[in-house]
């Protein structure tokens, strides 16, 4: 299975093939930024030092993508019609790959926001159920949970997590404590875009799990930045990513992973008969989309 490393990733922007020919530049740090810098198409008209919104993809990426766009635009509906859906697989699956689990898993949607609200909107909530967060998580996912306070009857209980001075022990002791019989679901982030702070993310879903609660991921600023698999994560039930973060593919990808056993239980946002219940591919149904953005992943 292929792994996703940083150096694999700089080798290939400065489009060098041996890493022996990379070597020289890594040695000295001004060729090495220049190298860096050379691969990416930069405005000279300012600094651009916020890259967690989103990253601008590298001319690697920016090339085929322009490419895909006027190819597609020649044939149109013949290539919806006959290879998108084996193209998207293609692109599921590299994904799946670099995550550590299998395209049956996992889904290519638009961004973060989208992955887990679909979660977030899809459980099967009952009036009176609990669920988890912190008030340092992204905003659009707690406006969510908010909205399905106001719908279903959910309670949504917030921690703060303290900016710095906390352990792992601590966070994850944090978390159990708001813990009660009617939790389902508890959400957190792996990396928190406010402090940069690694969330113990596999001990949560552990401890989670040994109460029968399920565990949402926010992966946005950890995907393709950090080095892990879905494995090192405990088992979580959902993982949702951007892909034009940290991956820098053009905007609007991003990953949705559900736990095999979990992807029945999520009621999708757009009705889609075409799929069982248990095909993840049930939760992927946004109409007409701009599929270059998936070919360029
Ligand atoms: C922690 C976190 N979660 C989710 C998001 C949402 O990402 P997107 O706008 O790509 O859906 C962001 C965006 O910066 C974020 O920082």
């Amino acid at each position: 299975m292929m792994r996703f490393s940083k150096r694999d990733f700089l080798r290939s922007v400065a489009g060098i093939g041996a890493l022996s020919a990379f070597r020289p530049a890594l040695a000295s740090p001004t060729g090495f930024w220049e190298d860096i810098r050379a691969a990416y198409g930069v405005t000279d008209s300012f600094i651009q030092l916020e890259n967690g919104y989103y990253s601008l993809a590298s001319n690697e990426v920016l090339e085929p993508y322009l490419r895909h766009i006027q190819d597609i635009n020649k044939v149109s509906s013949y290539y919806m019609r006959t290879r998108q859906a084996d193209d998207k697989l293609a692109s599921r699956t590299a994904v799946a790959e670099l995550l550590g689990c299998g395209p049956e898993e996992l889904i290519i949607t638009r961004n973060t926001t989208e992955s887990l609200d679909t979660i977030i909107s899809g459980i099967d909530w009952k009036a009176g159920d609990e669920a988890i967060m912190a008030g340092q998580d992204y905003g659009a996912m707690l406006d969510m949970f908010r909205l399905m306070s106001r719908r279903h009857g959910i309670v949504n209980k917030v921690l703060s997590i303290p900016n710095q001075g906390i352990s792992d022990d601590e966070l994850v002791r944090l978390y159990e404590s708001a813990i009660t019989p009617k939790t389902r679901l508890l959400m957190v982030c792996h990396l928190i875009n406010i402090t940069g702070r690694i969330m113990p993310v596999r001990q949560i879903t552990e401890m989670a799990h040994r109460h029968g609660v399920e565990v949402l991921v926010d992966g946005a600023h950890a995907f393709a930045h950090l080095d892990f698999r879905i494995a090192d994560l405990g088992g979580c039930d959902y993982y949702g990513s951007s892909l034009h973060k940290w991956l820098g593919t053009p905007l609007g990808a991003g990953l949705l992973y559900v736990r095999k056993d979990k992807i029945r239980g999520i009621w999708p946002l757009f009705g889609d008969s075409s799929f069982a219940d248990d095909d993840i591919r049930k939760l992927n149904h946004t109409g007409t989309h701009p599929v270059a953005t998936d070919l360029a992943i």
